[in-house]
């Protein structure tokens, strides 16, 4: 049969393409069902990165799933020893829970794994697969390595308690200094050690140039190991013609139970998040008792399936990435005005933004910038999905919708605290179950969580603070800025739980094709608001 490529969909051109290569470096079709044992993820469930499972009942009693993953089958079921490899690629359908819509979604997959003893030279033919994989897919593409022994050494070297860990990587993930610090601070670092891991979210692009300075602060043999190791890997891919494109980023690291060494994820320009991961995942054979090493990485085909092949063919030849306009997410109001004014401080500005008419876009071509006026809220939502590259938020939001943005810089305006607040007089039986109003729900069951009380939410969209006067609850979880609301309607405050203000975010695949233009403004603005 012949394939017309004009009527198959993104994904189903992708797979073509890309199948042949796996075939011919000797990767072998691998299929499985679609069911697997339930036991396997719940055992598992850091792997997955605490993805739900659809589960349900066979027809002999067994508890079975439907696949949320494809490496842990293979894992689970894979015969190889140091002596007799297997090299496996799978087009697979798994299923996962969809945090926006709160439903399960079908995500086809496309991913290779080899098993046995696998070397440097395994783990670059690996990487090699990954870089033409991202390559069939769009010339504008970047894979990013790292390895996992550089920030984990350095934590290591700290004595940092493994919960104390798991918090830091976090916020070394998300680039989030303020979050560095705050964490640092609370686990006992000192200042230096602090300062230190401030250092890693910078040691991103250029690979030469990341090595030079990440060698300045490695701390002991192991973290000189990995930059030693990840020089030797650039070396040999430039060698195979996938080095143009490879870039570093130390602070990504994945999951320290199942992970080790080298692990990488690939992006392309205009799909806002990674399509491709992997790394080496020995620590994960041996979890299995298998005592062979293993790497591997899954591509997102439902991340290509909106891709235009026919204009990424166009631009094949025209591959300036600096040409676009970054798009930044404006909070409407007060709020954004006031970041507009330092954005416009900085060389940023936009001649008609004051404007008297109802226009939610403007730009400046000159400066390639373009500004969104969107609701507050609604932030985060347009940096995640792409709409934007860059956008200010309250930290509020942040915490209550925990998007999977980088967290750049804390503005220092926009400041109010979190707060519990009842009736003036309320006295707390803690006999009753709480009855607490609030706009923030994730951010008040963590609270309450954390202190083991039991509450019922009331989710309410504005003004909070009639809750407690009518009796609709015993307290609220709100925002407090000058306190006057609070004052005004006869309430206490209990307790202020948490600083507010405004922060800098950026979506993960635009920080990595336009970075100069969101670190030069991140630069200027970190200058400007230090010392607030
Ligand atoms: C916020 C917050 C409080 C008030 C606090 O409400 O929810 O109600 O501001 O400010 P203050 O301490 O300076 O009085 P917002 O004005 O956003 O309106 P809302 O009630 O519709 O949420």
């Amino acid at each position: 049969m012949e394939y017309k490529l004009a009527n198959l969909k993104p994904d189903e051109i992708a797979t073509l393409k890309i199948r042949g290569i796996y075939e011919q470096a000797g990767y072998k079709k691998y299929r499985i069902s679609r069911f697997e044992e339930y036991s396997l993820y719940a055992e598992n469930k850091d792997f997955l990165g605490g993805e739900k499972v659809i589960t349900f009942t066979d027809l002999d009693g067994r508890l079975l799933a439907l696949k949320p993953d494809v490496t842990l089958s293979i894992i689970n079921n894979s015969r190889a020893t140091r002596e007799k490899p297997e090299k496996l690629y799978y087009i697979e359908n798994v299923y996962r829970e969809c945090k926006e819509s709160h439903t399960y979604k079908e995500i086809n997959q496309m991913g290779l794994e080899f098993i046995g003893d696998i070397h440097e030279n395994g783990v670059v033919e690996v990487i090699d697969l990954a870089a033409q994989t991202l390559r069939k897919i769009s010339p504008k593409y970047i894979l990013e390595l790292s390895h996992m022994d550089f920030v984990l050494e350095m934590l290591n070297e700290y004595e940092m308690v493994d919960i104390d860990k798991v918090k830091m990587i976090k916020q070394i993930r998300n680039r989030n200094i303020d979050g560095i610090i705050e964490t640092g601070k609370r686990s006992r670092l000192s200042k230096e050690q602090i300062e230190k891991i401030c250092l890693i979210p910078a040691l991103q692009g250029n690979v030469a140039q990341v090595i030079a300075r990440a060698r300045k602060i490695v701390l002991n043999e192991k973290m000189a190991n990995a930059l030693d190791t990840l020089e030797n890997i650039y070396k040999a891919l430039k060698i195979r013609d996938s080095g143009a494109k490879v870039k570093l980023d130390l602070s990504t690291i994945n999951d320290i139970d199942y992970y080790n060494g080298v692990i990488f994820k690939g992006y392309i320009e205009g799909i806002g998040r990674s399509v491709l991961a992997g790394g080496q995942y020995d620590r994960a054979m041996l979890i299995f008792n298998k005592d062979v090493d293993a790497i591997g990485f899954a591509l997102y085909l439902n991340e290509i399936s909106r891709l235009d092949f026919d204009e990424v063919v166009e631009q094949n030849q025209n591959t300036n990435y600096g040409e676009e306009m970054l798009n930044i997410a404006l909070p409407k109001g007060r709020l954004g005005n006031q970041v507009y004014e330092l954005l416009s401080k900085i060389g940023y500005e936009c001649k008609d933004f004051y404007e008297e008419n109802r226009k939610l876009v403007f730009e400046n071509p000159e400066k390639k910038i373009r500004f969104l006026l969107v609701k507050p809220s609604d932030v985060a939502i347009y940096v995640e999905h792409n709409a934007a590259d860059v956008g200010i938020v309250g930290k509020d939001i942040l915490l209550e919708t925990s998007p999977d943005v980088y967290e750049l810089l804390d503005l220092k305006i926009g400041k109010c605290r979190m707060a519990v607040a009842a009736r003036n007089g309320y006295e707390d039986d803690l006999n009753r179950t709480l009855r607490v109003a609030t706009k923030f729900v994730n951010v008040t069951k963590k609270y309450y969580s954390e202190m083991n009380r039991d509450i019922d939410i009331i989710k309410l969209n504005g003004s909070i603070e009639l809750a407690p006067i009518l009796g609709l609850s015993d307290v609220i979880v709100d925002l407090v800025e000058s306190g006057n609301t609070i004052k005004e309607n006869d309430l206490q405050i209990l307790e202020e739980f948490k600083q507010i203000s405004a922060r800098f975010i950026a979506n993960k695949s635009s920080y990595k094709f336009k970075n100069e233009i969101i670190e030069d403004i991140v630069n200027k603005l970190c200058e400007l608001t230090r010392g607030k």
